[in-house]
């Protein structure tokens, strides 16, 4: 658990000193003689990212870091799990100058950095332990983590032990952790019997059997915001397969569900004064004799007609029907996760969410918190000219727009179908994974835009 690589006190500590390449010269001029010999002898060069252990004249040592002038935080990410074991600390010298926001994340990085996925084998070494700054907000650092932690090990766990089950017991753990939670699950056939239809159908060719999943917090005088996370446990693609490579990673198309998990963590932990709703559909799109087809037309709860046109395009069906119970109660903000389409990773790539948002005013004050913690995304538009590519020809809607390109504001406005207007609502259609590895962000199961949305709810709700 990453959360352990962050330390609140230590007996035996190595003191890290993080000097930016432009002060590196004035700081070595100042250097004790055996410091600048030691340094000059390992042939020490002074690049962004390079770590120097430095004896000192006790017989102690300390580790010299550099970075580049613009981000200490890649050069701080790349140490937990290279430094040998043991604890650290920064020295009052390179922290001096910062504020309590920039050593929380510098401190979040460091933990972020430690993170290991070790549910399936045994971890080959600890990380590098870091005392947390006094200064910086260590309980709410800690939240961030937990909740970054969560979300990564559900997505890294494998389909066959992270099924719609297993989405509810990760639920209902909360119940546990928290007081005043209330959990209630809608399984199998009593799907139908609400009229979740749509959630029912992308489920029923799994074993496991489909299920919606609702979980309150929070004085109901509070303002009610709703969470919403696709969660599809594997995506075969249903009928409509998709090729070996597109199906491989395709456990990590409950991220969204995820990340409504991690944000109420945070949320709940934090204590925020809203009224918080989440709302997972939780289903597995399976192969089967039974499985859905496309041509079929499926009766939303909203009642709109749906005719599926690919049976891969199943996020949007199964969110459409929690989109539409979300607004009943027409709270004051409905924001949803999901997995949503290739598309969206085209336009923006892998680490960059795209936002849609019915409100312009709250998508500009999310962008901004974005960029205030360091956790990008971008606006793409809910540009209703493309409506009609989702229109029927003997149905409401189809579940696979027309043209081929745009295909991730489609999408977004196939949703839009299922909202109410009067209810501002933020989408976000994210990767949930890193293909590879860099300093902070494992290759694997990732929150993104978690802590961008948490940053906005708490700057508005205080
Ligand atoms: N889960 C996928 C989208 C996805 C793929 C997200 C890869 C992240 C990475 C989704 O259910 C899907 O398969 N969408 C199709 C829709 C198409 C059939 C209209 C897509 O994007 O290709
Ligand atoms: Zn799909
Ligand atoms: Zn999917």
């Amino acid at each position: 658990m990453s959360e352990s690589a962050l330390i609140n006190e230590s007996n035996k500590i190595v003191e890290i000193e993080l000097l930016s390449q432009a002060n590196y010269p004035a700081w070595l001029d100042k250097a004790a003689k055996s410091s600048q010999d030691w340094i000059s002898q390992t042939g020490f060069s002074a690049k962004p990212g390079a770590a120097c252990w430095v004896p000192d004249k006790q017989g102690n040592s300390f580790v010299l870091l550099i970075w580049d002038g613009e981000d200490a935080l890649n050069a701080l990410m790349a140490q937990p799990l290279s430094l040998p074991e043991g604890d650290y600390r920064l020295s009052a010298a390179s922290t001096e100058n910062l504020n309590a926001m920039t050593l929380g994340q510098l401190t979040l990085g460091w933990g972020l950095a430690s993170y290991q996925f070790l549910n399936y084998k045994e971890a080959k070494r600890q990380a590098a332990r870091l005392l947390i700054p006094e200064n910086c907000d260590a309980d709410r650092v800690r939240a961030q983590l937990r909740a970054t932690s969560l979300v990564r090990d559900l997505i890294n766990t494998p389909a066959a032990d992270m099924q719609p089950s297993d989405l509810a017991r990760s639920t209902l753990a909360f119940r546990r952790r928290h007081k005043g939670i209330q959990v209630n699950i809608c399984q199998g056939e009593q799907l139908l019997e609400k009229g979740y239809r749509s959630i029912y159908t992308v489920g029923q060719a799994s074993v496991h059997d489909p299920r919606l999943i609702d979980l309150s917090w929070g004085d109901p005088s509070n303002p009610k915001i709703t969470l919403v996370g696709k969660g599809v446990c594997f995506d075969s693609g249903g009928l409509d397969l998709k090729p070996a490579s597109g199906m491989r990673n395709m456990k990590k198309d409950m991220g969204g569900a995820a990340h409504v998990l991690g944000l109420a963590e945070l949320v709940i932990s934090q204590n925020l004064p809203i009224r918080l709703r989440v709302l997972i559909p939780a289903v597995e799109n399976a192969v089967a004799g039974n499985a859905f087809r496309p041509g079929d037309i499926i009766n939303s709860y909203k009642g709109l007609s749906v005719e599926v046109g690919n049976t891969d395009a199943e996020g949007r069906l199964v969110l459409s029907d929690a989109l539409t119970l979300a607004c009943e109660e027409k709270p004051e903000l409905v924001i949803d996760f999901a997995t949503l389409t290739g598309a969206g990773r085209v336009a923006l790539g892998t680490d960059l969410p795209a936002l849609f948002c019915n409100r312009d005013d709250v998508a500009e004050a999310i962008l901004k918190s974005a960029c205030t913690v360091n956790d990008p995304l971008w606006r793409l538009p809910l540009h209703q000219p493309y409506l009609k590519y989702i229109k029927g020809q003997i149905s409401d809607l189809v579940n696979t727009a027309s043209i081929a390109m745009g295909g991730a504001i489609t999408a977004a406005l196939f949703l839009e179908q299922f909202l109410d207007n009067e209810v501002p609502w933020v989408h976000l259609d994210l990767m949930a994974y890193n293909n590879s590895s860099k300093p902070g962000h494992p290759e694997g199961g990732e929150a993104m835009a978690m802590r961008a949305l948490f940053e906005y709810l708490a700057s508005k709700y205080v």
